[in-house]
Order: structure tokens, then C-alpha cells, then sequence
């Protein structure tokens, strides 16, 4: 009886630890949320880049309006100021410059304490064929589109990384897994940030940063008329690429203008932003949908046909 009492006593005390155990473990996990800017009533802090127009403008809008702290990063502030309130900051950003960046995620911290999503939206796209591009053109196109965004990582990475939580949306593009004609350093400079962010993701892993990239089929917005920068020798009439300019040039202008609504992408990173288990890389709009599946599918050659069928090369 006196044996059955103590085997009671013990039982008793061994659950009592356990509940300690589990309250423990309760109040560690509830006090890194609160840390990390997912408690109630704390507003997720976005900075992403490029938003005076396009997608980055329509990308900042449209998280604002659904309860996030927006920080649109643009080189004119000007140009944001009629979206301008509480929660959509237009912040003078030039992604070429050091100093500014650090000065953009200073300004942020001190303000919010936080940075919770980036957003890499900035890009512009360079039409050349490689034996014409200058050494200049060569170098601004990845100085924009990949050291560019790599900057502001390096700069958001170590205040992600202390709050041990983080999110990081690279906007690539379709042509980030495809070749064409007259656009190899734009493609390539995509190709590249398929690979930052195939490569970050190991690499924040363990700080709990989740990198992401979605790759947009053609969009409407200011890109084909403000952010396509031609070669004058790749155009001239003189040119030994004449007729593939004057056969795919249009085309593809003609595409980015009939192109998908710029409102599919921030829906697109809002699911992201809401979904932890979304996939390391999406697509969104109507070519990236018909290409992507089909580069998975086809060896590189029967893709490589199915191109030139399709842009008639
Ligand atoms: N439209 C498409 O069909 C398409 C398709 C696939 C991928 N993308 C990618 O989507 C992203 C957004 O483009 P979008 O279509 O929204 O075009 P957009 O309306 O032309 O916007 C591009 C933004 O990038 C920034 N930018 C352009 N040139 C720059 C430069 N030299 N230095 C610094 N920033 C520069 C600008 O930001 P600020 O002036 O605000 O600084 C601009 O707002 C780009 O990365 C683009 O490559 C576009």
C-alpha cells in the first residue's frame, strides 16, 4: 500500500515537470515571436526596390493596402509621392551606392527596430547584341540587376539575421532560365540571380530567412518604353544582325505591352510572404507559365526548337 503511494508520488511528479517543461517551452517560442515582429498587432516592415513604377510601384501599393509597413525604395521619391501615408514611405534609394543602402536600412531600423521582408525588384534590361555592348553597357546591366540587389542583401542580411527571421523576394524573370537573341546580358544577369538565390537559401537556412524568386512572364508596365536600353550599333540599319532585330525587337516590345497585369505579381508575394512552405521559386504571368514547365520538361535542344518556332529565329 505504502509502495503504491510513493509510485502515485512519483507519477505525479514526473507530469508536473513535464508541464513545467512544456509552459517552458511555450514561453521561449512566444517571446521569439513577439522578437521577431510576428506578434499581434505589429506591422511586417517591406523594403523593396524599384517602386516608382511597374511592378515595384504596384507591388508597394498593394501590400500596404493588406497591413504591412511599406518602405518604397526608388531613386524619385517624387514619383511616390501622391501614394505617400503612414504605411507607404517612398525612401530615396539608388542600389549602385553603398552608402545609400546602408543609409536606407539604418533609416528603417531606427524607426521600426525591423526589416522583415525585401523585396528586389529593380532592373532594367539591356538590348545588344554581345559583339556590339560596350564595356560600360556590359558592366551596368549586372551592376543594376546583380550586384545591385546582392548589395541590399549584404546590407538586410545581418538585421534579418539577428532577428533570426526574414524573408527575401528576388524578382528574376522567365528569361532567367531561357536564352534568346540580343537580350544575353539581360538573360544572363537573371541567370545570376537564379542563382543567388538557389545559393542564399543554404546560406540563411539556419537563421531562419526564407530566399525566394519569382520569375515573371511579360508584364505591362514602363519596361518596355522606359527600361529597355538599346545598343545604337546592334540597331543600326547597317547592322549584320538587321533582320533578327527587325524580326525580334518588336515582337518582344510588342509582348512586354500586352503583357500580364502587374496586380498577378503582388498577389503572388503576398502568398509568398503569407506561406512558409511556398516553393524556392514561382512563376506568374502567361509566358512564364507556357516556358517554364516546358524547360523542365524538353531536353535543351527540343526546348531550344521550340523556341526559335515560336520567336521565328
Ligand atoms: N515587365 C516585364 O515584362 C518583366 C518581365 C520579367 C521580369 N521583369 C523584371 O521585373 C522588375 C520590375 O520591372 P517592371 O517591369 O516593373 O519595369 P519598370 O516599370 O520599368 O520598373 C523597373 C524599376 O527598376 C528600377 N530601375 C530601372 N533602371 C534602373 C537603374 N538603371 N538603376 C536603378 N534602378 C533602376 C526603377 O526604379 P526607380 O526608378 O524607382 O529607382 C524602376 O521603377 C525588373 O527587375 C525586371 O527585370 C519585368
Amino acid at each position: 500500500m505504502f509502495e503504491l503511494y510513493i509510485d502515485i508520488v512519483c507519477l505525479m511528479l514526473i507530469a508536473a515537470v513535464l508541464i513545467g517543461i512544456y509552459f517552458f517551452c511555450y514561453m521561449t517560442c512566444y517571446t521569439h515571436r513577439s522578437k521577431s515582429a510576428k506578434g499581434a498587432g505589429i506591422k511586417k516592415v517591406v523594403l523593396i526596390t524599384g517602386a516608382s513604377s511597374g511592378m515595384g510601384r504596384a507591388t508597394a501599393e498593394f501590400l500596404a493596402e493588406n497591413g504591412f509597413m511599406v518602405y518604397a525604395g526608388t531613386r524619385d521619391t517624387e514619383a511616390l509621392r501622391e501614394l505617400e501615408r503612414e504605411e507607404l514611405v517612398p525612401i530615396r534609394l539608388d542600389i549602385t551606392d553603398p552608402v545609400s543602402v546602408e543609409a536606407v536600412v539604418k533609416k528603417i531600423c531606427e524607426r521600426d527596430g525591423h526589416i522583415d521582408i525585401l523585396i528586389n525588384n529593380a532592373g532594367y534590361g539591356l538590348v545588344s547584341t554581345v559583339e556590339d555592348v560596350s564595356e560600360e553597357q556590359m558592366y551596368a546591366q549586372f551592376e543594376i540587376n546583380v550586384f545591385g540587389l546582392l548589395r541590399v542583401c549584404k546590407a538586410v542580411i545581418p538585421v534579418m539575421r539577428k532577428q533570426q527571421d526574414g524573408i527575401i523576394i528576388n524578382i528574376s524573370s522567365f528569361l532567367g532560365k531561357i536564352g534568346l537573341p540580343l537580350l544575353t546580358l539581360y538573360n544572363s544577369s537573371k541567370y545570376a540571380v537564379e542563382g543567388i538565390t538557389d545559393s542564399l537559401r543554404y546560406e540563411l537556412k539556419d537563421f531562419d530567412i526564407r530566399v525566394h524568386s519569382i520569375m515573371p512572364g511579360f508584364f505591362d508596365t514602363k519596361f518596355a518604353s522606359d527600361n529597355l536600353v538599346t545598343n545604337l550599333d546592334t540597331f543600326d540599319e547597317a547592322s549584320p544582325y538587321a533582320s533578327l532585330v527587325s524580326n525580334l525587337a518588336p515582337v518582344i516590345v510588342e509582348q512586354i505591352n500586352n503583357g500580364n497585369d502587374v496586380g498577378e505579381v503582388g498577389e503572388m508575394i503576398l502568398a509568398i510572404i503569407e506561406d512558409e512552405r511556398s516553393p524556392a521559386r514561382v512563376t506568374v504571368g502567361d509566358k512564364a507559365k507556357k516556358f517554364i514547365p516546358m524547360r523542365r520538361e524538353l531536353s535543351d535542344e527540343d526546348f531550344e526548337r521550340r523556341v526559335r518556332e515560336y520567336y521565328d529565329l
